[in-house]
């Protein structure tokens, strides 16, 4: 007798505690009802991407639904090593996006240039900074191609021909032909860098040298002997009388 009242009152305590236990679940299922443990659900420690308007049911209206991480001071350059032409060529973009560009091309807040197209055509100047030669040219090519095929190519197509498979499948349109596009180097930069028409800007996507190198491959795609070869069309006025050999110049010189 006594046996069985113990364990009556051993099945009842034990279910009490389970219906204790299992009033924490709710049957809503976006709710997290009661927090036995906060600590585990909120740090006391701050951390980069949790909302602290509310602590512990306190709230905090200015702190809710800000950003608590710190972004960096405008100009920081991120660490590239101690190699100087690298971290030189990591430096900030020197030129200016065009007036405007903040509407069309999401460059909030940043400084502008004053007019229109300057910046773009001063960008004719700018060298690729990316030496290549047959030694690296494989090297060079094989990394241009492989940030190509992954950021470019569905607009721009395989070929560069501008008939990706966005443009195909007639979502995009206006992707030039880079068979047919006569521009610098410097201007290839300028306009994947703070995109053009339809482009949108790819600063935040790749950083400086990753777009050298791919200006690299589109040139690749212009010309198949690129680098033995350069396309010199237009490489503008020679006025000494090189009359025959303008083929093999080679501004990489080295
Ligand atoms: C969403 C489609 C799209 C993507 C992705 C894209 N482009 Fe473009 N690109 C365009 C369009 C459209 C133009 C024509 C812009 C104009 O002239 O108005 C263009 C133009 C260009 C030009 C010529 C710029 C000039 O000054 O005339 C270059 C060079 C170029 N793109 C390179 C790239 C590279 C490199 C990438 C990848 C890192 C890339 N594009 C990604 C659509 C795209």
């Amino acid at each position: 007798m006594k046996k069985t009242l113990k364990a009556i009152a051993t099945l009842t305590l034990s279910m009490s505690a389970g219906v204790i236990l299992f009033s924490s679940c709710s049957s809503n299922a976006d709710s997290p009802y009661y927090e036995y443990m906060p600590d585990m659900y909120r740090s006391p420690a701050i951390e980069p991407y949790v909302d602290y308007g509310e602590v512990r049911e306190r709230y905090d209206e200015n702190r809710s639904l800000t950003q608590s991480a710190m972004t960096p001071p405008v100009g920081t350059i991120p660490y590239h090593g101690t190699d100087k032409k690298h971290v030189l060529m990591m430096l900030p973009y020197h030129r200016l996006a065009d007036q405007g560009m903040d509407m069309s091309h999401g460059h909030y807040g940043s400084e502008l240039s004053d007019s229109l197209g300057r910046e773009y055509e001063l960008a004719a100047k700018d060298m690729n900074p990316v030496m290549i030669d047959a030694d690296n040219a494989k090297e060079v090519l094989d990394k241009g191609k492989k940030l190509y095929s992954k950021f470019c190519q569905h607009c721009h197509g395989e070929k560069g021909d501008g008939k990706g498979p966005m443009v195909e499948s007639g979502a995009y349109s206006g992707v030039p032909n880079y068979g047919t596009l006569a521009i610098a180097d410097g201007q290839m930069f300028y306009s994947i860098y703070y995109g053009k028409g339809l482009m949108g800007a790819h600063a935040s996507l790749l950083n400086k040298e990753e777009i050298w190198n791919v200006i690299h491959y589109i040139k690749k795609l212009q010309n198949d002997k690129y680098p033995e070869s350069e396309s010199v069309e237009d490489e503008g006025d020679v006025t000494e009388g090189a009359e025959g050999d303008v083929q093999d110049d080679n501004q990489m010189a080295g």
